[in-house]
């Protein structure tokens, strides 16, 4: 009988293969809270397809407390998961948290009933290929990474034996700005010009970037991040190696007339920026043009 009881809420990329890989382990105990039932989990990784039992709930007032909650909605609706977590949080749970941005704590926290939160960076790509079918693909390094301590042994020993790797570091801010800046230029730009990442050969498109990427590195700085002198060109340079057919998550969000995670993107730097008195008109108007792109495709 599995021990840790697990509810991994919001079945999508990044939920679906994190519901996958923690059914892999016998000790694990995996309930996925989503807005519609699924019986079995296709799940394909490297040139394996798994069908994978899934227990689904999709009605939040029949969710019962458990171990471990994995938050993997879009930052935006973390607010919407509230009943789910009223449910299945109790001061005894930790909810990890796997979101693109910053601020997870603050975040989840007001609707977690005193459960810890933990915060994860997520590296690999989950792909939804259909609602009730995920692909795994290993980006580079850690598919994971924690801030180092008690929780986040125990959070890699959820995934211990399955297709998931995951790491912890003290650096862990430095690591999720890192992950920011790409975010900040990769999503908005895709998003407003509807093109893949080939836009980033444009050297218009570079000198914008990295424009916006130099106020970020200067609130990130200020924010504690170990962040080089030179940051925004390295993390230019990285990016001119991505493949310039691939997409980003707030391009196909645009395309589907889905609301985006702006907030949590370049609404995290003007944030963390108005808190310093740093100006950042460029981050600025992302947000403010992605905005309406956003209220506009939620019906507001
Ligand atoms: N996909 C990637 O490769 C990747 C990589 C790095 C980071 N990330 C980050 O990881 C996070 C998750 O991304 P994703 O790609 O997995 O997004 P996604 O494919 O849009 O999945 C989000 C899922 O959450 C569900 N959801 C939303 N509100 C819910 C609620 N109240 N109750 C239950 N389910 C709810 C959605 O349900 P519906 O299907 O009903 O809308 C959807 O299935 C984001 O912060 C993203 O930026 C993603």
């Amino acid at each position: 009988m599995a021990g840790r009881k697990i509810a991994v809420v919001g079945l999508g990329g990044i939920g679906g293969v994190a519901a996958a890989c923690l059914s892999l382990s016998p000790e694990n105990d995996v309930t996925a809270c989503a807005r519609r039932p699924i019986e079995t989990l296709t799940f394909d990784h490297e040139n394996d397809r798994t069908h994978i039992p899934l227990r689904t709930l999709i009605e939040p007032h029949h969710a019962e407390p458990v171990d471990w909650v994995i938050l993997c909605t879009k930052a935006q609706d973390s607010a919407s998961a509230a009943p789910w977590l009223a449910n299945l949080c109790t001061p005894e749970t930790t909810v990890a948290v796997l979101q693109n941005g910053i601020g997870h704590q603050e975040r989840v926290a007001p609707f977690a009933n005193g459960a810890a939160v933990l915060p994860a960076i997520v590296y690999y790509n989950g792909e939804r290929l259909a609602h009730d079918h995920v692909r795994l693909r290993h980006i580079r390094g850690h598919d994971l990474l924690v801030p180092q301590g008690p929780l986040a042994e125990r959070f890699a020993a959820l995934f211990k034996g399955t297709p998931i790797d995951v790491g912890s570091s003290e650096q862990f801010v430095t690591y999720q700005w890192r992950k920011l800046l790409i975010n900040v230029i990769a999503n908005p730009i895709t998003a407003l010009t509807r093109q893949r990442l080939g836009i980033f050969h444009r050297k218009d498109i570079q000198d914008l970037s990295l424009a916006i990427l130099k106020e970020a590195v200067a609130v990130g700085r200020a924010e504690g991040a170990d962040l080089n002198e030179n940051e925004a060109e390295t993390i230019m340079a990285l990016f001119l190696n991505y493949p310039p057919e691939a997409g980003t998550s707030m391009y196909f969000d645009c395309l589907a007339g889905r609301p985006l995670e702006i907030e949590a993107l370049n609404g995290a730097v003007v944030e963390a920026a108005r808190r310093h008195g740093i100006a950042v008109p460029l981050n600025l108007t992302m947000l403010t043009l992605l905005k309406a792109v956003s209220d506009a495709n939620a019906g507001n």
